[in-house]
């Protein structure tokens, strides 16, 4: 449990490279528009690979229950989820850096960094306005100059998800018992269907630079650093 801790603040601190200590949270982060031209192509890879997650998602827990059972299914969401908090996707060589996160967790390795923490915190508030938006790209200041973008899908409870994140009383006893064994601080229950159940993160690098183009000439005094 303490390894996974530390891993989980692992993976956050290094995805985060700006948080300078754990309890003066200084990260410097904004939401910049999906629409406009400027960002389209951000947007464009991170939906791309997180329609990818989302449909992988939906449809393991629902093959897994429908094979085995609430219970039996937990191990398998709890192995694929491994590779959610922080490895890479396979053939999605820009993503550099994948999360669920949620404001209540089952798994305390998924807690949302600090950028995480205004990007569940604006979906919120959209959505106490009525809204919910599609995506979010964030940006976030790095020292050195150059930002990490991320991109932000808000994931809801469909049906099937209430199997394992409804209300507790009508959760399947074997279930209940699995669930407090590997998490015992599971607050990832007392959903309904059509409720908002956290975030599908994902951190979008560079592109490539293209093969016949000669590089651009750096961006002047930013690269350039003697001492
Ligand atoms: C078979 C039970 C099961 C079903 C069905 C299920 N989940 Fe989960 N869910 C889990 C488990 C177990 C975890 C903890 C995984 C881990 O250890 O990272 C989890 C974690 C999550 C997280 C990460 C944040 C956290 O609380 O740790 C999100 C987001 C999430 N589930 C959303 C969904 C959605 C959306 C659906 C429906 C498409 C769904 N789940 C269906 C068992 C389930």
């Amino acid at each position: 449990m303490n390894t996974r801790l530390a891993l989980g603040a692992a993976l956050a601190l290094a995805a985060l490279a700006s948080v300078s200590a754990a309890d003066t949270p200084t990260v410097s982060a904004a939401f910049v528009d999906p629409d406009s031209p400027g960002h389209a192509e951000i947007r464009d890879v991170g939906e791309r690979a997180i329609n990818r997650l989302g449909v992988t998602l939906v449809n393991e827990v629902t093959v897994a229950v429908a094979k085995s059972g609430a219970a039996k299914a937990v191990d398998v969401c709890h192995l694929r989820a491994l590779p959610l908090t922080g490895e890479i996707i396979a053939g999605m060589p820009r993503i550099t850096a994948v999360k669920r996160t949620s404001q209540k967790l089952r798994n305390p390795a998924n807690a949302p960094d600090e950028a995480e923490k205004l990007a569940l915190a604006q979906v919120e508030k959209e959505l106490a306005a009525g809204r919910l938006p599609k995506v979010l790209v964030q940006r976030i200041d790095l020292p050195g100059g150059k930002p990490e973008w991320r991109v932000y899908r808000p994931v809801g409870i469909a049906p099937q998800c209430v199997t394992c994140h409804g209300p507790r009383e009508s959760l399947d006893a074997g279930l209940v018992a699995r669930l407090a064994e590997k998490y015992p601080d599971d607050q990832a229950t007392g959903y309904a269907a059509g409720q908002w159940r956290g975030l599908i993160r994902v951190t979008v690098g560079d592109a490539p630079p293209p093969a016949a183009v000669p590089a651009k000439s750096a961006p002047p005094s930013k690269a350039v650093r003697k001492s």
